[in-house]
């Protein structure tokens, strides 16, 4: 068996003719999007491609096109069509993400709120979302409203981040539903695109669009270790973003919970002792104390834990797809979620 790296680094797409076939559905998708984040004004396509061209992983397009392969026309154009889209879906959330965490690097480039300033940001998120829209219409109604709900999802992921954790409410379930809403929801969305694209059966299609809530979701939670555990060399991101902005995540909630010293000292540099609500860190030292904590705390472990939780439900959820280089690649990107590192 041959080993084709991928942009998704090490992913072993197996055999060769089943690895070609992949990477030319990804290449496909770059130029689709390059071309349709081109605008009449000079300056609007140079935001607007910026991300894109920065660099990323292209996981969402990845998964979109590997759950493709378990339909009968896995080469079918429509299906590079809705791989580009939940891209362009995905790059406009990171434009208008980075303006709300104020964000300063991205994919290991200035983010577009840093080099252009919040207005020219936020108009390149719309432009994109702009130009997703144009693009799914062309798959039809039923896609078009799929690509609208998911992005309802997002929002309000955003927002319930935004917000925060109510009083008297189970932050972990808080947490857990804010990572389904504002990342799983668009992964899960991928796969279903993917596999209906492809024209796979409905058991399918359902099929995907479940392992992309359970990637989807473990993806999540593998940036939030990603924030405390990443230099940004590896990650192309600040760490500590989340800290900063007073979310706290997974690691940082389980930490919390604790009873030892290190929950102690997290407790009295990241809870308001007043309101008991999240104290956003705005002095550098602050959040280098933070991540020294975490980085050995047992809400570290504890959260690596659950992420190895979400593999295993992964894998079984894969065992009942057809046995083939499809599904091979699948419980790759599903290893690779738990265990990367940028
Ligand atoms: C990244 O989370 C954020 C998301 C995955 C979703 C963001 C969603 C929106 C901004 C909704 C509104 C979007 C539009 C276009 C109206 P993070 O900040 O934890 O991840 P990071 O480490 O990559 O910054
Ligand atoms: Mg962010
Ligand atoms: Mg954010």
């Amino acid at each position: 068996v041959h080993h084709v790296k991928s942009t998704i680094a090490g992913l072993n797409l197996g055999s060769d003719e089943f690895s070609l076939a992949v990477k030319s559905s990804l290449a496909q998708v770059e130029d689709l999007l390059l071309t349709e984040l081109g605008s009449g004004d000079d300056l609007l396509t140079e935001a607007a491609t910026h991300l894109a061209k920065a660099g990323g992983k292209r996981f969402r397009p990845m998964f979109a096109i590997l759950a493709a392969q378990f339909g009968p026309r896995p080469d079918a154009p429509e299906v590079i069509t809705a791989a580009t889209v939940v891209e362009m879906i995905h790059l406009a959330t990171l434009y208008h993400d980075d303006v709300m965490d104020e964000a300063p690097v991205r994919r290991g480039a200035p983010s577009a709120n840093s080099r252009w300033g919040n207005s020219v940001a936020i108009l390149s998120g719309d432009f994109l979302f702009a130009r997703a829209s144009r693009l799914v219409s062309t798959l039809g109604p039923e896609s078009v409203l799929i690509i609208a709900d998911t992005f309802a999802e997002l929002v309000t992921g955003q927002m319930r981040e935004t917000v925060g954790v109510t009083a008297g409410k189970d932050p972990i379930e808080h947490y857990l539903k804010v990572v389904w809403e504002k990342t799983g929801s668009l992964i899960s969305a991928s796969g279903r695109f993917g596999a209906m694209t492809s024209q796979a059966d409905p058991e399918t299609i359902e099929r995907l669009a479940r392992l992309g809530d359970v990637i989807g979701t473990a993806f999540q939670v593998s940036d939030d270790i990603i924030d405390i555990a990443s230099v940004t060399d590896d990650s192309g991101k600040t760490p500590g973003t989340d800290l900063r902005e007073g979310v706290h995540t997974l690691p940082v909630l389980l930490a919390l919970a604790d009873h030892d010293d290190t929950a102690t000292e997290l407790r009295a540099l990241l809870v308001d002792a007043r309101t008991g609500k999240p104290r956003p860190l705005t002095e550098d030292a602050e959040v280098e104390r933070a991540l020294v904590l975490l980085r050995s705390s047992a809400g570290m472990v504890a959260a690596h834990e659950r992420l190895r939780g979400y593999l295993r439900a992964a894998q079984d959820d894969l065992a009942h797809l057809p046995a083939g280089p499809g599904r091979d690649a699948l419980s790759d990107l599903a290893e690779y979620t738990i265990e990367r590192t940028g």
